[in-house]
C-alpha cells in the first residue's frame, strides 16, 4: 500500500505535505508533486495536510485510477529531485483548485525543463 498525489495537485503545488512525511519520500516536477510508492511507509499523515485534496490512499481509487497515478507518482519519483521543506504555492493554486482533468490538460512538467531553458 503506499498513499499517491493526484489530479489536484496539478498546477497548485501546496507542498504542505512533504513538511510531515517522515522518510521524505516526495519528489517535485514543476507543476506537481509526487510520491514515491517504494518509499511511503503508509503512514497517512500527509493527507489530511493537503489543503486540496489530492493526496489518497491508493486503495481508494478505482483500478484505472490507480494503475495511472501510481505510474506517475513513480515516473515523477525517478526524475529524482526529493523535495523536503515547505514552501509557497504556485502562483494559480487558488484557481486551479478543483479544475477537472488538470493531466489530461496540462500534463507533467519535469523541473529540470524550466532550470534548463
Ligand atoms: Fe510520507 Fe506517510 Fe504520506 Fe507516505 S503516507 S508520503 S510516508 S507522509
Ligand atoms: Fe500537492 Fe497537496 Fe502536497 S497540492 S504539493 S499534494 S499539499
Amino acid at each position: 500500500m503506499t498513499y499517491l498525489v493526484t489530479d489536484n495537485c496539478i498546477k497548485c503545488k501546496h507542498t504542505d505535505c512533504v513538511a510531515v512525511c517522515p522518510v521524505d519520500c516526495f519528489y517535485e516536477a514543476d507543476n506537481f508533486l509526487a510520491i514515491n510508492p517504494d518509499e511511503c511507509i503508509d503512514c497517512g499523515v500527509c493527507e489530511p495536510e493537503c489543503p486540496v485534496g489530492a493526496i489518497v490512499p491508493e486503495n481508494a481509487l478505482p483500478d484505472e485510477e490507480r494503475e495511472k497515478w501510481d505510474e506517475i507518482n513513480r515516473r515523477v519519483s525517478e526524475w529524482n529531485i526529493n523535495i523536503v521543506d515547505q514552501k509557497d504555492p504556485l502562483p494559480e493554486a487558488n484557481d486551479m483548485d478543483g479544475v477537472p482533468n488538470k493531466y489530461e490538460e496540462f500534463g507533467i512538467i519535469p523541473i529540470k525543463d524550466i532550470t534548463n531553458e
